[in-house]
């Protein structure tokens, strides 16, 4: 019966220290005001595909989130919103995007002139803000592509060869057949007359 209280203090420390534990993360998020995370800071895509540079934010209050396009020609503010109100997208990139609540856009359709380095700022009603860059390179169609083409093709134009020599095997074996059975009813119709002779 005696190790029993001890266990149950044990118990009691541990619970104290995790509730030590969280206290400070929470602590420490409220310290740093706004938050961001990005999954993945550089995208790979060919042309024609949807993109989604993700991220999640969190933060007090509703903030002002906006995408900019940075890249060798400079930078273009791309859009501005609130969460849960209408966002303001400028006209380049007009019926092109889509935001999400989390922060997040979407590309649609992106082209190789849309790769570059696309700069999200979250920014607090209080004033703090933090920023984080996602990396966009679109290619063209890769050349492993092509070169899948270019084999189901020369398989397509292989059967077709198989197909055409074929139907000229099969053309010769019915001529010939049909020039036998001429043969043969010539005979048949020469055995007739012969017959037909030794009658009369
Ligand atoms: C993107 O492609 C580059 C080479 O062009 C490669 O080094 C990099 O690892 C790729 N990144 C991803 C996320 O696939
Ligand atoms: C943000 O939201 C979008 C759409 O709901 C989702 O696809 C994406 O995974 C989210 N991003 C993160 C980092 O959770
Ligand atoms: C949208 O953005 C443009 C340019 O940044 C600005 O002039 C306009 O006032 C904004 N509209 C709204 C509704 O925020």
């Amino acid at each position: 019966m005696r190790p029993l209280p001890s266990r149950r203090r044990n118990h009691r420390g541990i619970s104290l220290g995790l509730l030590a534990l969280c206290l400070a993360a929470a602590g420490s998020l409220q310290s740093q005001g706004v938050s961001l995370y990005i999954p993945q800071a550089a995208i790979n895509a060919t042309v024609e595909e949807d993109i989604l540079l993700s991220v999640e934010y969190s933060c007090h209050g509703i903030p002002t989130i906006e995408w900019k396009y940075t890249s060798n020609w400079g930078v273009q503010k791309i859009v501005e919103w609130k969460p849960g109100t209408q966002a303001n997208v400028s006209q380049s990139h007009k019926d092109r995007v889509c935001t999400f609540d989390n922060g997040s856009i979407q590309l649609f359709s992106v082209g190789v002139r849309d790769s570059g380095y696309y700069v999200i700022t979250v920014t607090e009603q209080l004033g703090s803000s933090q920023f984080g860059t996602i990396m966009l390179h679109v290619s063209e169609i890769l050349y492993e592509d092509l070169h899948f083409v270019a084999v189901f093709l020369a398989f397509l134009a292989a059967v077709a060869a198989v197909l055409i020599s074929l139907m000229w095997v099969c053309n010769k074996c019915a001529y010939k057949f049909q020039r036998k059975r001429r043969h043969k009813l010539k005979e048949s119709t020469t055995e007739e007359i012969e017959l037909q002779d030794i009658e009369c």
